[in-house]
């Protein structure tokens, strides 16, 4: 009798030891508790995820990342469509997603040339408006959005993309009316709206030398006349082979001279061919749909899985390395079925940038990083 118990006590003891012992190997990593003591780590939601009609993704949100970007909702077209007429509805509700799951989040954006109705730089009569016009009325739009939420978002884009590849200030309408000093009113014009909230610069291809030298240029132009910037974003639409770890590695020890929070904002990594090399991110840029530029349709074979996922590794290596002077890691979308390179520069393709696929499931990718962060730790 006491030798049956004993057997029947020491294979249960045996059988709790295996049961833990799997499932602690089983157990998906959770990247923002892999990550906790380097950088926040970011995702942007779009209109379906803040209303909550995609609770898969929601799940994955919640699950791994403490940092929110609006993908669009916030944009001047979709928050203020007509002169007199704010949409605050999508935005409220991306903001208190945010605070109800502890997200350290981030308004995108407030100043930029895409995404703008023309209404914003003319009168009633169509006529360009002069600088002074145009001045109140960028103050206004930003007092308007940064004062509502004041307090509850905790960074914004303020201007976004204002250099070209030269290094020279864009030619956009903002700069065309109102002059280089545009930028420096924005940041200032949020800072009234909201003293305490983090203001940033975003751009795309910081890592190319022209418009990396022209950012340094204009940041440090903002700092010495005490303009309120807090950070740069590096918008991360990556590709296999741009940018090299060692042009990356250069550019955030670059950019650590200006003495600002650096993030690598919109991480995405396009793996589809494009008709010519393009390494930029201008959404203004658009190719011809062609078959054989949409080879990966019926599914991504595991090469390219792999070579994805050594990629992210291999970035994600610079990063964890370069911590102690990166404050957030931002990807641009939850899963792969939702991301903006699926339609661009080309439109209706199959594109597989993110970390999780279509099926909501983790990618090699995911573990790459998993493995590239543990390594180094
Ligand atoms: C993209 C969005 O992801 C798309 O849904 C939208 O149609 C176009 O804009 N740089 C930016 C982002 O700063 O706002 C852009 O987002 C991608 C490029």
């Amino acid at each position: 009798m006491k030798t049956t118990r004993l057997v029947f006590k020491t294979a249960l003891k045996l059988y709790i030891l295996i049961l833990l012992v799997t499932s602690s190997c089983t157990r998906e990593p959770i990247l923002k508790d892999i990550l906790e003591s380097d950088f926040y780590i970011g995702t942007a939601l779009n209109f379906d995820q803040i209303l909550g009609k995609d609770q898969n993704s929601l799940e994955i949100f919640r699950k791994h990342f403490n940092s929110v970007t609006s993908e669009n909702v916030m944009k001047w077209e979709k928050i203020h469509p007509e002169l007199n007429k704010y949409n605050f509805e999508f935005a409220d509700s991306f903001v208190a997603l945010g605070e109800r799951n502890n997200m350290f989040i981030i308004g995108h954006t407030l100043i930029w040339h895409s995404q703008v109705p023309d209404w914003v730089f003319e009168d009633e009569s169509g006529n360009l408006l002069d600088r002074d016009l145009l001045l109140q009325r960028m103050r206004d739009h930003i007092l308007s959005v940064v004062g509502r939420y004041k307090g509850r978002v905790d960074g914004w884009d303020v201007v976004n993309e204002a250099v070209e590849g030269d290094g020279q200030m864009r030619k956009n309408k903002w700069f065309e009316i109102i002059g280089e000093d545009y930028v420096q009113k924005a940041f200032e014009y949020a800072s009234e709206a909201d003293p305490e909230a983090k203001l940033y610069y975003n751009d795309f291809s910081l890592c190319d030398t022209g418009r990396r030298a022209g950012v340094v240029r204009m940041i440090s132009d903002l700092k010495s006349k005490g303009v309120p910037i807090d950070g740069i974003g590096i918008q991360g639409h990556w590709l296999f082979h741009y940018p090299s770890s060692e042009l990356l590695e250069e550019t955030i020890q670059i950019l650590s001279e200006l003495d600002i929070d650096i993030m690598i904002t919109e991480m995405d990594i396009a793996i589809l061919p494009r008709k010519r090399e393009y390494t930029g991110a201008d959404i203004s840029v658009n190719f011809e749909l062609k078959k054989e530029l949409d080879p990966y349709s019926e599914g991504l074979p595991d090469s390219i899985q792999t070579k994805l996922a050594n990629r992210y590794s291999e970035l994600f290596e610079v990063l964890h390395r370069q911590r102690d002077k990166i404050s957030r890691v931002t990807l641009w979308g939850v899963h792969d079925g939702q991301s903006w390179l699926n339609n661009w520069p080309i439109k209706g393709r199959t594109s597989y940038p993110l970390l999780f696929d279509r099926e909501y499931q983790t990618k090699p990718a995911f573990n790459a990083i998993v493995h590239a962060v543990e390594n180094e730790d």
